[in-house]
């Protein structure tokens, strides 16, 4: 008997099992073997299949030679290897390459780096015996206190889509599995296991959902994960709106859906509403985990014996986790790809997003690059120089093959040429501020250099050893707020006074309130988690080997009230409920429409040469138009600029947001150089979701086509009328 309460479930699943083909389809080689061998399996043996069988691994059925899923985490480098529960495995090679996190590689705008970065991860994952690399993480930076921020991607949507395909598809072509996550509405670290997030079905279509949209249909990503939070009511991991309706249904995913660790509360949900495989629910059961309490577990063999759930909702599940199984090349008879391990090519792509990925974000009077040879004395101040970040943040730490620090990087380049004087002026503790000796002793440092160098910023937390020790930028915490941690304030307060040539660069996920110092630094650099290589991109960019072309993927605003979520809608919510009340309004799209001024601007980034643009044709075809124009290197130094287009439309039914980035291009040019740019818009670009009528429309009109330098350098534009 179906019970009453599943049955708006039951009629959904019906639909999606047996109509379920459609635009998007993907995994459907196989299919008559997967069918044959469902047929050949036991209720137990199906059961087995869907839930784990360690911290990181699913359960297999010996008699048919099926083995379960080697998971890991995460999005910029496989993780240490842990046994049963979470301690790591002494005495095993698993130091890995440790990539840049998210949120700089989308501040490479560049989607062909993405595709690279999500090589070197899906190689390194076959060499370990992974079989699914829990990444990307595309959550949109909603608030700057998100604490996992640095793990996401961007405020925008639209670059967030760009990047993750790519990287999607270099996982996966290495012959292991993708897990694009958390699935969805999962933007705060506070109170992730309980918190309620409430928001407009436009928010969720226009903003929250359209990487994970572009992950299933173009990056056809294998496995995705549901979420710790609830959404409108329900917990998202088993949540029949997003995983049967939207997920399965509308967007036709033919992979599995994981749940997030210990994110599963109902096992009826979970058979009903779309949840494949059941993580991290052992965590309670230590030493001995009895995997068979799992929701997904002994309790599904007597629902479906004694008729209360039916077995083809199992048969789906297992169905989707043998088509990855293929996918993956974990059957009989498959050959799985070797990959490699802790290559110089891993590390040149580690070396490039960083490279790539630093914002210059102010360069007054051309401060940067430094001439190392008329530099006789460097004082390097700040603990971010000589901290190394790789194991810290949560489950997305690696134990880095190497870490270049900041302060290494600085001395590689140096040589012997200069004397370099570091004093790191404060110390990350909890509770620590910078105390009066190490202030005066920075200060001292500051005082005799021809140009102070200090790296500040935030960290991942005190002892990354210790789960509990997990802050600012790290999982299950946010930050309490935008201020510069640990004293620092102070701290920089006191260098600008002894030495006001001093150049500031910022580590973290996010921004800082800058406006008690911004105006009095010379230069600013943001320089986020920078990976491996973190330490030599950054020197070769203040030392002029390289020329900087990173752009800010998120806002940055002067202060925590100028953002969106915090003017206009709740973060972090209350005990029970977040409301999204600031809807579509996130990130630039709040600013721009609001008339607030922000520190730095969505896609804002310097060079160290000038680019003009000109010539900007706009061809309006139907409802799709081609942009064309010209982007020139006026200076005489190589150097990329990335080109931005956004669409403003004139008038449209429902209220829109003042711009929205529709395009870009990354280019690079010598000096003196021009390109001719293409960007066709199509007709989604134009669209927006009306929530009236519950779809995506065009509004025929007049489009304003914005192209430039960032979302407020705007230097072309064009209007056109579409029908
Ligand atoms: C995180 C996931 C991660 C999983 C496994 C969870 O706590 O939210 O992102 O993949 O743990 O480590």
């Amino acid at each position: 008997m179906i019970c009453r309460k599943y049955l708006g479930s039951f009629l959904a699943s019906i639909v999606l099992i047996f109509f379920g083909a459609g635009a998007g389809a993907q995994l459907t080689v196989n299919d008559a073997k997967i069918e044959a061998l469902i047929k050949k399996m036991t209720l137990e043996e199906k059961v087995s299949l869907i839930h784990a069988k360690s911290s990181f691994a699913s359960g297999d059925v010996p008699r048919l030679n099926i083995r379960g899923f080697v998971t890991s985490d995460g999005p910029h480098g496989v993780r240490l290897e842990h046994g049963i529960d979470y301690s790591p495995d002494p005495n095993v090679y698993d130091s890995g390459t440790y990539l840049p996190t998210g949120v700089c590689l989308a501040a490479t705008w560049n989607p062909a780096l993405g595709y690279e970065f999500g090589k070197v991860l899906g190689s390194e994952a076959a060499f370990r015996g992974k079989d699914i690399i829990l990444g990307p993480g595309i959550n949109i930076i909603r608030s700057p206190l998100n604490g996992r921020n640095f793990e996401y991607q961007s405020e925008d949507p639209f670059l967030v889509s760009r990047m993750t395909v790519g990287y999607i598809k270099g996982v996966q072509e290495q012959g292991v599995s993708a897990c694009v996550k958390h699935f969805a509405a999962n933007n705060q670290e506070t109170r992730r296991f309980t918190i309620n997030v409430e928001m407009s079905e436009r928010a969720l279509r226009e903003i929250y959902l359209p990487g994970f949209k572009a992950a299933v249909l173009e990056g056809k990503v294998n496995t995705l994960m549901g979420a710790y939070n609830k959404f409108r009511g329900e917990w998202a991991s088993h949540n029949h709106y997003l995983l049967n309706h939207i997920l399965k249904s509308e967007w036709n995913f033919k992979g599995l859906v994981m749940s997030d660790w210990n994110a599963i509360h109902s096992t009826m949900q979970s058979i009903w509403n779309g949840t494949d495989l059941e993580m991290g629910t052992d965590l309670s059961m230590q030493p001995n985990p009895t995997y068979g309490r799992f929701f997904l577990a002994d309790t599904v063999i007597s629902l479906v014996r004694n008729g209360r759930a039916p077995e083809y909702l199992i048969d789906d599940k297992v169905r989707r986790i043998l088509r990855v199984m293929y996918a993956t090349n974990m059957m009989e008879g498959q050959q799985r790809k070797k990959g490699a391990y802790n290559t110089k090519a891993h590390q040149l792509t580690a070396a490039r997003v960083a490279e790539e990925g630093i914002v210059l974000l102010k360069n007054e009077s051309n401060t940067l690059p430094l001439n190392k040879t008329a530099l006789k004395k460097v004082a390097v101040i700040g603990y971010n120089a000589e901290r190394k970040q790789s194991l810290g943040g949560g489950s997305s730490q690696v134990k880095a093959f190497y870490e270049i620090t900041p302060l290494q990087g600085i001395q590689t380049i140096m040589g012997s040429g200069a004397d370099i004087v570091y004093a790191p002026g404060y110390n990350i503790a909890r509770g620590a501020t910078a105390d009066a000796l190490s202030i005066s002793r920075a200060a001292e440092a500051a005082r005799s250099a021809d140009v102070v160098i200090y790296v500040g910023g935030w960290t991942h937390g005190y002892n990354y050893a210790a789960w509990g020790d997990n802050a600012y930028d790290a999982e299950d915490t946010d930050k309490p707020d935008m201020q510069l941690p640990f004293g620092q304030e102070e701290l920089l307060r006191a260098v600008l006074d002894a030495n006001p040539n001093t150049i500031v660069v910022l580590m973290g996920g996010g921004p800082v309130d800058m406006t008690n110092w911004e105006g009095r630094a010379k230069a600013i650099v943001q320089a986020w988690y920078p990976g491996m290589e973190g330490g030599n991109a950054l020197a070769r960019i203040l030392f002029g080997q390289l020329n900087p072309s990173g752009k800010l993927p998120m806002t940055f605003p002067k202060k925590l009230e100028d953002v969106g979520a915090h003017a206009l809608g709740q973060y972090p919510g209350d005990s029970v409920n977040v409301y999204y009340n600031d809807d579509i309004y996130v990130g630039y799209r709040y600013f721009d429409t609001y008339k607030v001024e922000p520190q730095y601007a969505f896609g804002h980034g310097l060079s160290y040469t000038t680019f003009a643009y000109s010539n900007l044709k706009v061809q309006a075809n139907g409802k799709k138009a081609t942009v064309t124009f010209t982007v020139k290197n006026t200076g005489s130094r190589e150097g990329a600029e990335v080109a931005q287009v956004y669409v403003h439309q004139q008038n449209s039914a429902l209220p829109r947001p003042e711009k929205e980035l529709k395009g870009f291009q990354k280019v690079v040019l010598k000096g003196g150089e021009q390109k001719t740019i293409s960007i066709i818009l199509n007709e989604d670009a134009f669209q927006y979701f009306n929530d009236v009528k519950n779809k995506w429309v065009m509004d025929p009109g007049s489009f304003d086509i914005l192209v430039g330098s960032s979302s407020r350098d705007l230097r072309l534009n064009r209007r056109v009328t579409l029908k």
